[in-house]
């Protein structure tokens, strides 16, 4: 198959975590005084995570790590991508060594530029594994995505974390060393050091987004020939589930003239098996392709040994990668299915007048000591703030 090298690395384990609490968006919309069709179809959002004020992109990554637990002591590296950052210095990935036991003789850093960050960190783990076959990388994707309340990016807000395990004994895919990329300096979105929340030029964003993947695929397509028919799957950034359609709808644009026309299911069967996690999730930001990636393995109808998959990365501001890897056989052994199913299904559902207090108790920034009401959580609570210390607990 053109533009396919298979390397002997890619992900063993891939597992998502989500927070407890969400806020069906039907109930948002009536509070709006929106129609509901604008986020269902328009938007293609049906439910938002809600992360309660003691739950934070440490407390979610490290629950989205729980599955791999078995192999923390071959853990040489920890990559923690997020725009949730929690403190200008000390690495988010830090506390969650401390709370997942992580071996001492391992390096740690944190990630940022936008949504982008957790690919520049899975191409780092996959390049230290192929030095050091015995290493194996924990890759973790934490994010809160927050937009004002009654804006028009509020039905886009959601939380959730992903954690893959990055080894030379990959389980479920492997990469191809071709990528597309493109950056440009930009002010699509954005989030001050002062701001909780991101602010947003929403029509200028979805624009951009659209324009860094034109850009990416091209530089892919120049390097390995391959055109949009030679992938069985699709997955994208999603910010929202249209997001990903109108993403889609430009790869078929603009392959060359002769390219055979997709049939009109093309849509459905390449790119919706990936949307069903984010639909009732929301924007998890650095997490968001890589929670398309755990959907798809999760619930794609047919066996996918041998598929290749096409993967657009894309941050504001802006960088964007284009990519591909195929999926392992035996894959199928090696997924967390039950736990992303458990993990979805039972949450529970917040009135919006419940949603909104939970918006604005954001962490205090005037310095004092504080303990945090507990809320249902995974195994790890964000239980207050001592000493400027901000203190983490683990559930009974
Ligand atoms: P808006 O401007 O209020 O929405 O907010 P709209 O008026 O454009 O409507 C949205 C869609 O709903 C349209 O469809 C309407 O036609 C349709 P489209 O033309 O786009 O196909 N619609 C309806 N459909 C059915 N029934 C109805 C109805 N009414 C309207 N009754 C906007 C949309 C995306 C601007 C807003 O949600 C926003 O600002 N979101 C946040 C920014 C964002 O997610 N941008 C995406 C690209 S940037 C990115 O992905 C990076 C990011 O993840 C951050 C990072 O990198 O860190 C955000």
């Amino acid at each position: 198959m053109k533009g396919r090298i298979t390397v002997p690395v890619g992900i063993e384990r891939i597992s998502f975590y989500t927070p407890r609490y969400m806020l069906p968006l039907r109930e948002l919309a009536t509070a709006r005084g929106a129609d509901y069709d604008k986020y269902r179809i328009g938007i293609g959002q049906e439910i938002m995570a809600v992360a309660p004020p003691d739950e934070d992109v440490v407390t979610m990554a490290a629950s989205a790590a729980i599955p791999m637990q078995e192999d923390f002591q071959a853990v040489e590296l920890v990559l923690f991508a997020t725009e949730s950052s929690i403190d200008q210095s000390k690495s988010a990935g830090l506390f969650v060594h401390g709370l997942l036991g992580l071996p001492q003789r391992c390096r740690v850093v944190e990630l940022k530029q936008a949504c982008y960050s957790a690919t520049l960190a899975l191409r780092i783990a996959l390049q230290t594994v192929a030095a050091n076959p015995k290493a194996k990388v924990l890759v973790l994707a934490s994010d809160i995505a927050r937009y004002e309340l009654g804006s028009p990016a509020e039905p886009t807000q959601g939380a959730g974390a992903i954690a893959m395990l990055v080894s030379a004994t990959p389980r479920l895919v492997t990469f191809d060393p071709a990528a597309g990329i493109h950056a440009e300096d930009a002010m699509d979105f954005w989030r001050p050091n002062y701001r909780e929340e991101a602010v947003v030029e929403g029509k200028t964003s979805t624009r951009l987004y659209l324009h860094a993947l034109q850009k990416t695929w091209e530089h892919f397509h120049e390097q390995t020939g391959c055109l949009l028919a030679d992938f069985d799957y699709c997955c994208f950034h999603t910010p929202f589930t249209n997001m990903a359609a109108k993403a889609y709808q430009i790869l078929q644009k603009i392959q060359p003239p002769e390219t055979p026309k997709p049939d009109e299911n093309s849509f459905a069967q390449r790119v919706e098996p990936s949307l069903q996690y984010n639909r009732i999730t929301g924007n998890t930001y650095s997490a968001s392709l890589y929670e398309c990636l755990a959907c798809l393995l999760d619930q794609a109808p047919n066996d996918l040994t041998d598929r290749r998959i096409s993967f657009f990365s894309y941050g504001s501001g802006c960088t964007a990668e284009f990519f591909s890897g195929t999926i392992l056989p035996g894959y199928k052994q090696h997924l967390c299915t039950d736990q992303h199913r458990e993990v979805l299904e039972e949450r529970t559902p917040l009135t919006v007048r419940q949603y909104e207090d939970v918006f604005n108790l954001a962490v205090p920034h005037d310095g004092w000591d504080y303990t945090f009401g507990q809320y249902r959580t995974g195994p790890f609570r964000f239980a207050g703030v001592s000493g400027h210390k901000r203190i983490y607990a683990r559930n009974e």
